[in-house]
């Protein structure tokens, strides 16, 4: 392909109203992306010198999403006049008037449609000399799409659109996708002289097609086999089913490249996401943003996991985890909840009812029950007793704690930061580290205990305790 001859307009100024929402429709996220960035994902692997989105309804929000990801791109504003004749005419005049290459125009709000089919529909319309080469669908409910209208012998006449039909034009089942490859120059004039005639008073990107009929140049509407490709979005339902769909071909494609997954209907894929071989992805998994999972590890079941990369042979079960790193064969959950920057060690361990933020855990430290380690650092081979609370806010400030090497901490510890335990340290039961341990000292605090006798026999006579208490001690 010849792509230094490519331009790649997407449509995304439309208002969206039948979304009913304050987020414009091509913001709505399916997989991990906006529908406006999996349209832009595919425009930019065309390879063509332009890729020009056009906005116009909140266009400052979207222009933003563009520019940040999408930097090369070139933002079209459509004028106040409706339509995607207009939008596209917008379009052209973003990018330099001698441009005479293929002008392919999709939509922000079809997110399926990739590569291989719009590669397919270029070379057809180069390889035939066409005007215009769009994509067709046959659905069994073409309701709200625009009809393709075709002469006795099959050839194409044109595009009505559902408000404009007659009874017997609104029966046709073939519509039009909405994704078109035009000569740059035929579309220029052809959308000069395009007009607003039709229900909505709009001017039809539609009505181009109709032109090069009419003054005997060639159109092809090419009927795709999948329909999926151009599912168009335009409510929630729709949201949710193309959602779904991409799902599902998403794991698919991951089983194919040797990831098992138990239940695709329950687990949830982001297009940014990448697995290795023989991961396993357990029930009720969600996989989301620029996670990453080395080989051999198992994810779930009920695993919500975001912006996290985890090593290989690794296991996470029953786990909230965002923006964290979990290394080769650690352990997660569970009912674990790691926060950002939580950094765990190759072959530590983050257990039952924990909760960790901005916590760098050495290769092999545990941290197995009930505990609370925030803005830590602890170094390798460590074990932090059960019911441990890192005390690192004082209410006014946030401070840190340093665990060496080797340290055994005693159940229900209180941190109190900044603190620093040094190596091979261990601390008692029940101790509130206010001041650091040096290297292999024991910290204790705790005051002896007392045990006043004969109490309960004194204060609760009569109860079951004291009952109980009697006959223990006669039978002494
Ligand atoms: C359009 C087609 C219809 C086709 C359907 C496929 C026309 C006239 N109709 O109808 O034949 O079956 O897509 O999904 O083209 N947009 C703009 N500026 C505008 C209006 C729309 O940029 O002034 C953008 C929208 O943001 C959207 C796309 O164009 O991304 C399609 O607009 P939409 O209003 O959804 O058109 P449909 O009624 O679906
Ligand atoms: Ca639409």
């Amino acid at each position: 392909m010849a792509e230094q001859h490519l331009a790649v307009v997407v449509l995304a100024a439309g208002e969206g109203t039948r979304m009913r929402s304050r987020k414009p429709k091509v913001m709505h996220e399916i997989a991990g992306l906006p529908l406006l960035g999996h349209a832009l994902v595919t425009a930019t692997q065309l390879g063509a010198s332009y890729v020009v989105p056009v906005v116009r309804h909140q266009k400052e929000l979207i222009s933003e999403y563009v520019s940040a990801f999408f930097p090369s791109a070139i933002i079209a504003e459509q004028d106040e006049l409706p339509g995607t004749g207009r939008a596209v005419e917008c379009a052209l005049e973003a990018i330099p008037a001698d441009f005479d290459g293929a002008v392919v125009v999709t939509s922000g709000d079809v997110p399926m449609l990739d590569v291989a089919t719009l590669e397919h529909l270029i070379d057809t319309h180069l390889e035939s000399g066409a005007a215009a080469t769009l994509l067709t669908a046959v659905l069994e409910d073409p309701h709200g799409y625009g009809r393709v209208i075709r002469n006795s012998a099959g050839a194409f006449l044109e595009i009505i659109e559902e408000l404009d039909a007659t009874d017997a034009q609104r029966k046709v089942n073939e519509v039009n996708a909405g994704v078109y490859v035009f000569d740059a120059k035929h579309l220029r004039d052809a959308l000069a002289s395009t007009g607003t005639h039709n229900a909505q008073g709009e001017k039809y990107l539609t009505y181009v097609a109709e032109a090069f009929v009419k003054s005997k140049q060639k159109v092809i509407a090419m009927q795709v086999t999948d329909n999926w490709v151009v599912a168009g979005i335009n409510d929630r339902r729709q949201l949710a089913e193309v959602a779904l769909e991409l799902n599902l071909r998403i794991c698919e494609a991951w089983q194919l490249a040797g990831v098992t997954i138990l239940d695709p209907a329950s687990t949830w894929i982001d297009v940014t996401v990448q697995l290795g071989e023989d991961v396993t992805l357990m029930p009720g998994t969600y996989l989301r943003g620029f996670t990453t999972i080395d080989e051999g590890s198992t994810i779930g079941p009920e695993v919500v996991m975001t912006d996290t990369q985890v090593g290989a042979g690794a296991s996470v079960i029953k786990a909230h985890v965002t923006g964290s790193r979990i290394g080769d064969g650690a352990s997660v959950g569970p009912f674990a909840y790691l926060r950002p920057g939580t950094d765990l060690g190759a072959d530590g361990k983050i257990g039952t009812f924990v909760e960790t933020k901005n916590a760098k855990i050495g290769a092999g430290s545990k941290v197995p029950h009930l505990s609370y380690v925030g803005d830590a650092e602890i170094g390798v081979g460590s074990n932090i007793g059960a019911g441990t609370i890192f005390a690192n806010y004082d209410g006014v400030d946030k401070h840190r704690s340093t665990v060496g090497s080797h340290v055994r901490t005693g159940a229900s510890n209180v941190f109190v930061a900044p603190i620093t335990i040094g190596d091979g340290a261990y601390t008692a039961a029940g101790t509130v580290v206010r001041r650091d341990v040096e290297p292999g000292a024991i910290a204790l605090n705790v005051s002896p205990q007392k045990n006043l006798a004969d109490w309960v026999l004194q204060k609760r006579p009569g109860s079951k305790s004291a009952e109980a208490a009697e006959t223990a001690q006669k039978a002494k």
